[in-house]
């Protein structure tokens, strides 16, 4: 069973769990004694059903279960054997005398343990991982709460009715007496928690805390130089990001934000070692623009990140990028500021750099964003199909970009290819294979490379049939019917490729990180709401991760959630080790965004060779802006930007 398919189970059984005892609860008040016996047997079936699955989840990882273990199961146990002692005799007894009415103490005892099983619940739902004293607390007063009220209740004579036991008031005594011992005692150790309990503003995952006293360098001056490499050009451009209707070839129109009206906006392409100088320029963006360089690793100043690299720019504002083209590869750049907002509308296009050396390129050469507006999906500039003509033994290469905040699944049909690079990076003698489907995460880029064959070659997109791109050797647009790709397995690239050598030990890491994914009440942008967490908190209450430079730096990401979660981390491309404990064994992968699918976890390392500060951060744009970032933070640089300066 995957750890996603135990997570549902588990949550299914727990909904049974408090589904049953209030059940119970309920029957017995009505003394319908046979139903309520067997509800309650249920209860206790049910019960410990759930410390099966929550033991099962915790082998997957601690991180699945820690709240449960520590809160839930410990608190749903209290209540479920006071249950079982107060009111489960009584119900055995029943079976003879139907009836006749449960004692209060029997039937607060089967309220409270459903009580204590919907409190268990909310916890995993609203706080999640990690466990805080504050959330036991809240969640142990609740289930007195609920006892206090239920004890009210039952004890009430019209709801007690003529053959209520004669004692309900000393039991509703006792049940104060319990309840508030226990609020006392949860209330005394949340005190004495927070005490101890500092809230971080920065985690340094093992390594030393910031040096200090030293001099600090600003992101500010952590710009690119002024000219190119040796036998480089300068490749200038002037984007100006607008808002307005933008019409696609077919017709359709698109209210969109765009750069020079264009969807996608101007594509940027350089050779190796060329200066790239791109002056932004924002008429009527509100809410500001920026340009990042999705997947470069540019010096920290032209990365921009509002709030961290730059203030967006504003209306009739201009902020001018410079770097180096020193990376070959297919990467994409995008407004960083309101991004959920501004990408999806359009404030997005590519950037490719080819080698210097032109011997390399291919005869055919085609970069392919695919983005969706409105449930349109545009692949390049175009949603119908498009037709390119590439002679039979012409080398061809297709790029293919996801600009969207979701996964696209890729196929293509009628020729072998090989998935030349990953995010930009070249992959290390990669196989020739055919009929499998590739899945690209929000963000992420594949090189596809093939030698064309003298029959047509179709690349679709999602299965779909009718759009996407075909080449054919005659430049017939008629096209073959093209293959149902739904049962072609998916490329897995934990085994594709050769290995190769690494520039650092992955398992001697100088600092160790945890991320974990998931959902529930936290405050974003000083504002409560049911966020996407980091660790169990949203931007930019999440504390920094401080790194020095050359440290080896491991993430272990977890993702608790129901959602795939892409995660991209600004300015290095990160190591793939492991995912769901499985060594990658093929080509090195070295990546930008990797998809952390519900249930899993994965382990990559990185070299911290790029000083600044970094946002780091889930690449589905909307959970970014529900709280899913974090920033990376080099010891002794400082930014003069703060979040509060981003209108997010
Ligand atoms: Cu492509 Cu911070 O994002
Ligand atoms: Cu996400």
């Amino acid at each position: 069973m995957t750890t996603v398919q135990l997570i549902l189970l588990d949550h299914v059984v727990a909904l049974l769990g408090v589904a049953s005892w209030i059940a119970s609860g309920v029957t017995a008040a009505l003394r319908r004694s046979r139903l309520a016996l067997g509800l309650f047997g249920g209860a206790v079936l049910v019960t410990l059903a759930r410390v099966a699955t929550v033991a099962a989840l915790s082998t997957r990882g601690w991180w699945f279960a820690q709240e449960k273990v520590l809160l839930g199961l410990p608190m749903l146990g209290v209540a479920g054997l006071a249950a079982v002692l107060l009111a489960g005799p009584r119900l055995l007894a029943a079976r003879r005398t139907p009836g006749e009415a449960l004692p209060a103490s029997g039937l607060v005892a089967l309220f409270t343990a459903g009580f204590a099983a919907l409190a268990g619940l909310a916890v995993t739902f609203l706080a999640g991982y990690p466990l805080t004293w504050s959330t036991a607390l809240v969640a142990v007063a609740a289930v007195c709460a609920g006892a206090l009220l239920a004890a009210r209740v039952v004890a009430t004579p019209a709801a007690a009715g003529a053959e209520a036991s004669p004692a309900p008031a000393l039991s509703r005594r006792r049940f104060l007496g319990v309840a508030g011992g226990v609020v006392a005692v949860g209330a005394g150790g949340t005190g004495v928690g927070l005490l101890f309990r500092a809230p971080a503003s920065v985690v340094t995952g093992g390594g030393p805390a910031a040096a200090g006293g030293g001099a600090t360098v600003s992101v500010t001056d952590l710009r690119g130089p002024g000219t190119p490499a040796a036998g480089g050009t300068t490749v200038r451009h002037t984007l100006t990001a607008g808002t307005g209707t933008v019409t696609l070839p077919s017709g359709r129109e698109i209210d969109a934000w765009a750069f020079d009206k264009r969807l996608p906006g101007p594509a940027i392409t350089a050779a190796e070692g060329d200066l790239i100088e791109v002056t932004l320029r924002n008429h009527g963006i509100d809410d500001g623009v920026t340009l990042h360089w999705h997947g470069y690793d540019v010096p920290c100043g032209e990365d921009g990140a509002p709030g961290a690299t730059q203030s967006a720019v504003t209306a009739r504002g201009e902020f001018v990028y410079r770097f180096r083209a020193d990376q070959v590869g297919t990467y994409w750049y995008h407004t960083h500021q309101t991004s959920h907002i501004g990408v999806r509308r359009g404030l997005y296009g590519t950037l490719v750099v080819r080698p210097r050396d032109a011997g390399r390129a291919e005869e055919l050469d085609l970069t392919l964003p695919v983005h969706t507006f409105d449930g349109t999906v545009v692949i390049g500039d175009q949603e119908a199909r498009t037709v390119h003509t590439a002679r039979p033994g012409a080398s061809v290469r297709l790029r293919l970009v996801n600009t969207d905040s979701v996964p696209h699944r890729f196929a293509l049909a009628g020729a072998a290819f090989r998935v030349a690079a990953v995010d930009g990076r070249d992959l290390n003698q990669p196989g020739e294979v055919r009929e499998v489907e590739l899945r690209l995460p929000a963000g992420g880029r594949y090189d596809l490379v093939l030698s064309m064959p003298d029959t047509p070659v179709a690349l679709l997109l999602d299965g779909d049939r009718d759009g996407g791109v075909l080449l054919t050797p005659t430049g017939d647009a008629a096209g073959p019917a093209l293959p149902d790709t739904a049962g072609w397995p998916e490329l897995d690239l934990l085994r594709y490729g050769e290995p190769a050598a690494v520039p650092f030990d992955v398992d001697r890491a100088d600092r160790h990180f945890t991320i974990v994914l998931d959902r529930g009440l936290a405050m974003v942008d000083g504002r409560p709401a049911f966020a996407q967490t980091v660790d169990g908190r949203g931007y930019p209450s999440v504390p920094d991760q401080l790194v020095a430079e050359g440290d080896v730096v491991r993430y272990t990401v977890v993702n608790r959630s129901l959602e795939t979660h892409p995660w991209h981390l600004h300015g290095h491309s990160v190591l793939i080790v492991s995912r769901d404990g499985t060594r990658f064994t093929g080509s090195p992968v070295w990546v930008d965004t990797f998809d952390v699918r519900p249930g899993e976890i994965w382990e990559v390392a990185f070299r911290a060779g790029n000083p600044g500060v970094w946002m780091n951060h889930c690449h589905n744009l909307p959970h970014q802006e529900q709280g899913m970032m974090l920033r990376l933070v080099y010891d002794g640089v400082s930014t003069p930007f703060s979040h509060a300066g981003h209108a997010g």
